[in-house]
């Protein structure tokens, strides 16, 4: 079994993204063989992308990561730029690629809605993420279900690339988590997202008092979805809570809800104490590895295993496709 999956270096990594996806990838690096990618090229979709912003967000990704737990030992953990084969294979998959397939994905049409300016990288994005998975012949991709369009596209066209070259590329599988769906604290009707904002976010590192006003201030009382019992924000309170707090505090809030006497007061109190127990562990890590890990290094060396792999994968889809 071999893993891959990618998170953007943009802003910090927040509590969606730790209890939906990295907490996972830190259990998948003690029994599959895991890539995990910093993903700068897909990064520079964003109109808001600055020289700036990109050239500096990988150093405090990789450490939030390693803070997470990710072992650069264990895993190989790099950016998507150092290793080249990325933009080639995405050029040769992009020939298997149907335009009528890309233009259906859901990211690229919310992304590009409204937009004067659409770039070409918004719209070939999904041709580039499977390219990240196919270079290193990846079978399974733990992702939120957000991804998962993208992720039976990735499947199109290795099944597409396979059928008129020869059999290359496995067609990878997700796996999803089962914290793959954190909603937004201030709006629990969208995902909790880096690009919505930063009131929609819990960031993993931000400071305790920050975390509990958001917890506090969370959105409770939107009303109920229907056929659902609870209101959204109700509803992402307890998946949150269930993420890090132990079965049975989680059971007697729900037993509390079902009688009718649940207080939003007491469930965000217990999320906020069980919340900050989660994460500080993960502080005092961040605090030591800052002064004591060589980013670039560990970049280096992921990407010299990365390559490894990659050069060749390229050099087998070269020669398949007659260059
Ligand atoms: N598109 C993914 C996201 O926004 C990031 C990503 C890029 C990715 N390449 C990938 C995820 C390959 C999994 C596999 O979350």
């Amino acid at each position: 079994m071999r893993i891959f999956s990618g998170i953007q270096p943009t802003g910090v990594l927040h509590i969606g993204n730790y209890l939906g996806a990295v907490r996972r990838w830190v259990e998948l690096q003690e029994t599959a063989e895991c890539l995990y990618c910093v993903v700068d090229y897909h990064a520079l979709t964003s109109e808001a992308s600055s020289p700036d912003e990109l050239g500096g967000a990988w150093r405090g990704l990789v450490l939030d990561l390693m803070a997470c737990g990710i072992d650069p030992d264990r895993a190989i953990l790099f950016r998507q730029s150092d290793v080249p084969e990325h933009t080639e294979l995405c050029w040769i998959l992009s020939c298997v690629t149907s335009f009528g397939d890309l233009a259906r994905m859901t990211q690229f049409k919310e992304k590009s809605r409204g937009q004067q300016f659409v770039n070409v990288g918004l719209f070939i994005y999904p041709v580039l993420q499977a390219a990240d998975i196919l270079l290193y012949l990846a079978d399974h991709v733990p992702v939120g279900e957000d991804q998962l369009q993208h992720l039976e596209l990735a499947r199109r066209i290795a099944r597409r690339f396979n059928g008129r070259y020869g059999e290359v590329f496995p067609e990878p599988e997700p796996l999803l988590g089962e914290g793959a769906r954190i909603m937004s604290l201030a709006d629990p009707e969208r995902k909790m997202s880096k690009s919505a904002g930063p009131e929609h976010v819990v960031g993993l590192f931000d400071p305790e008092d920050e975390i509990r006003a958001k917890v506090r201030t969370a959105v409770t009382d939107t009303g109920l979805t229907p056929g659902q019992d609870m209101s959204p924000g109700v509803a992402n309170l307890f998946r949150l809570l269930e993420l890090v707090a132990p079965g049975e505090v989680v059971e007697a809030f729900k037993g509390d809800h079902a009688a009718g006497r649940l207080m939003y007061r007491d469930l965000k109190a217990s999320l906020q104490e069980h919340l900050l127990t989660t994460l500080a562990p993960l502080r005092e890590r961040r605090r030591e590895l800052a002064v004591s890990v060589d980013v670039e290094a560990v970049l280096a060396g992921g990407a010299e295993r990365a390559r490894a792999i990659a050069r060749a994968v390229i050099a087998d889809a070269r020669q398949c496709v007659g260059l």
